[in-house]
């Protein structure tokens, strides 16, 4: 049986900065309740003051199960069901070829941004199977069933990969890349293994976006790098993080029932 929409949750993880944070304040404008989760607990907590709608602060390392599990259990229990979640921590890598890379920076870069994304996935799915579908407006489907036999959702994830889970990006790390790409493999598994029960499972693939990650990089990049690479996009800027918060709403929200288990990329034309 299909519940009917009431207020909604979102979770996102890597919600004390960057993408992150905007995401976490688009789902707060658009009247979700939020559950802020990072490593960095001052910062989620400085996210929080930003919303306008009830949320929670969680500390999460999501390289470590216990933890991953343990943000899950806490926006349960303070919500009550999660029906949207945001899996966007991550890392930057070191810079330097495969032969440079020191392996436990392989390990470090895969542990956050492909184990963190499985974690996340494993106890998040877990937590959605077992919510009652919520249908978001019932008179609207009335009149399809055959056609559409929408069953309602239980739950809508998005995952963070990039333009490097793409393709080679000049000078980035191969670990980063590799991690990207484990992204999506893990986005279209998860979607084909759900989509009966009513999970949907994206992601997005963003280029170049004005976060604190980007400051990082291009603090030990020759001056004017910045504007070298906004010019290597057709509009000619890079992104705000803002503009990839939207698209993540948009995956998450109801308007695209359908699509699950796709990578929206980000990216400028490029
Ligand atoms: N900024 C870009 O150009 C860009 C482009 C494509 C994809 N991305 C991806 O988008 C996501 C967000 O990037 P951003 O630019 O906002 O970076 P950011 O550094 O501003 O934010 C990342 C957040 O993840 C958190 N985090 C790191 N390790 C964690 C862990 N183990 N457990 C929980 N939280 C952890 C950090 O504390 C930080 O708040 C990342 O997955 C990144 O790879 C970024």
């Amino acid at each position: 049986m299909a519940t009917t929409r009431g207020k909604l949750v979102a979770l996102v993880t890597g919600g004390g900065s960057g993408i992150g944070r905007a995401t976490a304040v688009r789902f707060a404008e658009l009247g979700y309740s939020c559950v802020v989760a990072d490593i960095n607990e001052p910062n989620a907590k400085e996210t929080l003051r930003m919303l306008q709608t009830p949320g929670i602060a969680v500390q999460v390392d999501v390289t470590m199960a216990t933890s991953v599990e343990a943000m899950v259990t806490a926006a349960v229990q303070h919500f009550g069901r999660i029906d949207c979640a945001f899996n966007c921590a991550g890392v930057e890598p070191i810079d330097g070829k495969i032969a440079d890379t020191p392996e436990d920076e392989f390990d470090r870069v895969m542990g956050v941004n492909a184990k963190g994304v499985w974690l996340c996935l494993k106890y998040e799915i877990a937590q959605m199977l077992q919510q009652e579908p919520v249908m978001s407006d019932p008179a609207k489907w009335a009149d399809k069933p055959d056609v559409c036999r929408f069953r309602g959702v239980r739950g809508s994830i998005v995952n963070a990969s990039s333009v490097a889970g793409l393709g080679v990006v000049p000078g980035t790390n191969a670990s980063y890349c590799a991690s990207k790409y484990a992204v999506l493999g893990l986005t279209q598994t998860a979607a084909a293994e759900y989509a009966k029960e009513g999970i949907r499972v994206n992601a997005v693939c963003p280029g170049l976006t004005a976060t604190p990650m980007m400051d990082r990089a291009l603090e030990k990049a020759p001056p004017g790098t910045e504007e070298t690479l906004a010019s290597l996009y057709p509009v000619g800027r890079i992104a705000a993080p803002e503009e990839v918060a939207q698209a993540v709403c948009w995956l998450c929200s109801d308007a695209c029932p359908f699509t699950t288990g796709e990578h929206l990329k980000i990216a400028g034309g490029n």
